[in-house]
């Protein structure tokens, strides 16, 4: 049995709670957040006692007995909590980003590699459905190596405005560009190289969110690959999925696309709007959770009980965070920047 502690009882910690408490051979024993009222929520949700409820992560991380550690605190705010959990002796899934600075991610590699604890970021792309199997396709090798890409991941607006209290803290690239990078490199099979990219502002802000609108990237990888990758918090809230989710591969024999914004599986329209239901992210098959965001929490669980190797490696996600760095750098100063690698 897996016991798994929770850092962060938010919105997302809930999907962790869910798979822990629903797979056989795991068990969300404890939950930590400094707001103790959404810690107890959280603890009612997955039948936590009173006495595992804390506020305080390093009185979790003594007390609680917990086998391992998922963390899922804003996106700025997974580094600290980290390093703790590392020196505890305690594995981790950690949300996406793993860090949102450079000397972060060094830090957790250091702490990961003394402690011999193991890590894996939730880059949960990799287990949609379309991109495992473009990942299958491309290294079948049926239609040739790849040239070139295109991946747009943006967010309707309101995920800026109205779900995330921290949003003006973080940025596009964190929330949504460390899936599509991750993914990029994944599917490519190689490291990015050097990037160049443009950034625009002002939609969000003029609604009182302080962060940047929009991102596009151009990466050149170490095999020479080309790709495109769109990041943007502005997508209209009337757009039918919370996501807008376009990517492309053209091969030297064929290409590869994928519109998983619409896939149109599903729709459900009301007298004001027509939505596309979620049958493949986070949804329910006669009661039980099934889509792919599940699986990657999954998938954590069994690796870790079986000692094999994550499907995301610490190393991909830590190039990840030195990545998007090298992004915001080169939006900044107009100039191609070249990524720093592990
Ligand atoms: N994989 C995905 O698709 C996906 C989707 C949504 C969010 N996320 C990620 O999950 C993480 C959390 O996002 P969220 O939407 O749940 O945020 P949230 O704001 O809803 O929840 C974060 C919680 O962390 C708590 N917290 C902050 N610092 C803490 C600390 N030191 N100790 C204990 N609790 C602390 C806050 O009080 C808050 O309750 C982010 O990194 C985000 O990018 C991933």
């Amino acid at each position: 049995m897996i016991k798994m502690a929770v850092i962060g009882a938010g919105l997302w910690a809930q999907e962790h709670g869910r798979i822990f408490n629903e797979m056989e051979g795991a068990a969300p024993v404890a939950i930590c957040d400094l707001d103790r009222t959404r810690a107890e929520k959280f603890a009612a949700m997955f039948g936590i006692g009173d006495d595992q409820i804390y506020t305080d992560h390093k009185e979790m991380l003594a007390k609680s007995g917990c086998d391992a550690v998922s963390i899922v605190t804003p996106d700025f705010l997974h580094t600290e909590v980290a390093c703790d959990c590392a020196d505890a002796g305690k594995h981790m899934l950690i949300e996406k980003p793993l860090a949102t600075r450079r000397d972060d991610v060094f830090r957790i590699l250091d702490a990961a590699a003394k402690n011999k604890v193991r890590i894996m970021v939730d880059m949960h792309n990799r287990w949609s459905p379309p991109f495992n199997n473009v990942k299958a396709i491309l290294d079948s090798k049926k239609y040739g190596d790849p040239v070139n890409a295109y991946f747009r991941l943006n967010d309707v607006k309101s995920v800026a405005t109205d779900m995330l209290s921290w949003a003006s803290k973080s940025s596009i690239l964190w929330f949504l560009g460390s899936h599509s990078l991750d993914t990029l490199s994944w599917l490519l099979d190689s490291r990015p190289r050097e990037v160049y990219a443009l950034s625009s502002r002002g939609v969000l802000d003029g609604l009182g969110v302080d962060t940047v609108d929009v991102y596009q990237t151009s990466i050149r990888y170490e095999n020479g690959v080309i790709a495109q990758m769109e990041n943007g918090w502005i997508t209209p809230n009337g757009n039918p999925c919370v996501n807008d989710i376009k990517f492309n591969v053209v091969c030297a024999r064929g290409k590869m696309d994928i519109d998983a914004s619409s896939n149109n599986l599903l729709q459900v329209t009301g007298d004001d709007r027509m939505d596309t239901g979620d049958c493949i992210v986070s949804n329910q098959v006669f009661g039980h959770h099934k889509g792919f965001a599940y699986e990657s929490i999954r998938s954590f669980l069994k690796k870790l009980e079986s000692g094999e190797e994550f499907f995301v490696s610490l190393e991909d996600s830590a190039r990840v965070v030195l990545a998007l760095l090298a992004v915001m750098e080169s939006a900044e100063t107009g100039k191609i920047v070249t990524c720093e690698t592990v």
